[in-house]
């Protein structure tokens, strides 16, 4: 016997059985219930439980503190109820919403940016248009594997899309991208997806911080920012191991030459030999940058440990939780493991 959950923002009640969660149920009904990771580590489901008692799958600190739980909120997408209920999602600050869609691609153009960082360019051939926010993601299906979720690096009125796809040890898809995928290929993407895009009203002081491959949609963010004419200051932060891990710095140096409220950083954690660069962690550097961040809004990706320190030294700046918008880059097992345990 399943239980009637009132979703007061689309003015209609759902049936969730046991064991289902309040987010796939109402996006199986075609209800645009804000949602991004749908694992509980990306907050963007968080709602009000109005009345009504629900069991709570495994989530993350990030996406929902214990304080905001004894408050009364809840994670749509890990959320199962256990009587009748009534639940409103929060209001995102800024709501964008593009239609999903599933794109027939073919890549264009492969090129290696560092050791171990490929760029993937792709044609549009079907399925589109394609709109997007900076800052957002896809699930991208290269031969017959698995689809794993990919950000745009590109600006989102560009005609081609483009992804930066690291090689991980071990990794099924991104070795494919690595070794085997060749220019021609035909490519399935499947988006947009997330809510850690850029809020163009915003006007307050950005931090933009991109580690590894996580650079990819922060690259977005930052050239969007400026093609949008956003006026505030602009920190980006650029974090890589080693000296061969940084990609596109000229780019981003010529973009700082022509918008003065740029400011680039890039920091090596783990340099190999002398550097003239920032050398630490992530958010020991910011925490050495900034004293008081109210007002500012902090776009993040990449490794979650990186993004997750980083999150909590922006909160210790006086940065809110819902200005910090990231996206860690946890792999299909990680996510896998967290729901197990
Ligand atoms: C929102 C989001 C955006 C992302 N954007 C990007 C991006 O722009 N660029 C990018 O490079 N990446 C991005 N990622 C990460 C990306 O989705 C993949 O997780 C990554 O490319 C690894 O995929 P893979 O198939 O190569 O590795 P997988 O085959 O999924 O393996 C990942 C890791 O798990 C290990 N592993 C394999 N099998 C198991 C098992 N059974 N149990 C435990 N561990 C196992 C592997 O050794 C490897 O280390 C993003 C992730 C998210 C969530
Ligand atoms: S969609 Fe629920 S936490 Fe990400």
């Amino acid at each position: 016997m399943g239980f009637e959950v009132k979703l007061r923002q689309f003015d209609t009640t759902i049936t969730v059985e046991p064991g289902d969660t309040v987010l796939q149920v109402a996006l199986d009904q075609g209800l645009d219930y804000p949602c991004g990771c749908q694992s509980g580590n990306c907050g963007s489901c968080k709602s009000v439980l109005r009345s009504g008692d629900v069991d709570m799958a495994v989530y993350s600190e990030f996406a929902l503190s214990d304080d905001e739980k004894a408050s009364g909120l809840i994670l749509a997408c890990r959320a199962m109820p256990t009587s009748d209920c009534e639940i409103t999602y929060l209001e995102p600050d800024e709501v964008v919403s593009h239609p999903r869609r599933l794109l027939d691609c073919c890549v264009t153009e492969l090129t290696d940016l560092t050791h171990d960082i490929k760029r993937v360019r792709l044609s549009v051939d079907a399925g589109g248009p394609f709109s997007f926010s900076a800052g957002q993601y896809a699930k991208v299906s290269f031969g017959d594997l698995d689809a794993r979720d990919y950000s745009m690096a590109n600006l989102p009125d560009d005609s081609v899309l483009e992804f930066h796809i690291r090689a991980m040890d071990g990794g099924d898809v991104s070795h494919y991208v690595a070794d085997k995928l060749k220019v021609g290929d035909k490519v399935r993407v499947d988006g947009p997806y997330g809510v850690s895009y850029l809020r163009e009203a915003h006007r307050g002081p950005i931090v933009a911080v991109g580690g590894g491959s996580g650079l990819a949609p922060i690259k977005a963010i930052v050239e969007r920012a400026l093609q949008a004419g956003l006026p505030q200051e602009i920190k980006f932060y650029i974090g890589m191991r080693d000296e061969r891990d940084v990609y596109m710095e000229d780019a981003f140096k010529a973009l700082q030459a022509k918008h003065p409220n740029l400011k680039l950083e890039v920091v090596l954690s783990e340099p190999s030999g002398e550097t003239g660069r920032r050398t630490g962690f992530l958010c020991d550097v910011l925490k050495q940058d900034f004293t008081d961040l109210d007002g500012a809004k902090a776009y993040l990706a990449g490794p979650p440990i990186m993004v997750e320190t980083c999150v909590a030294a922006l909160e210790t700046l006086g940065a809110r939780r819902e200005d910090c918008h990231a996206d860690a880059f946890y792999s299909v097992h990680e996510l896998a493991e967290q729901e197990a345990s």
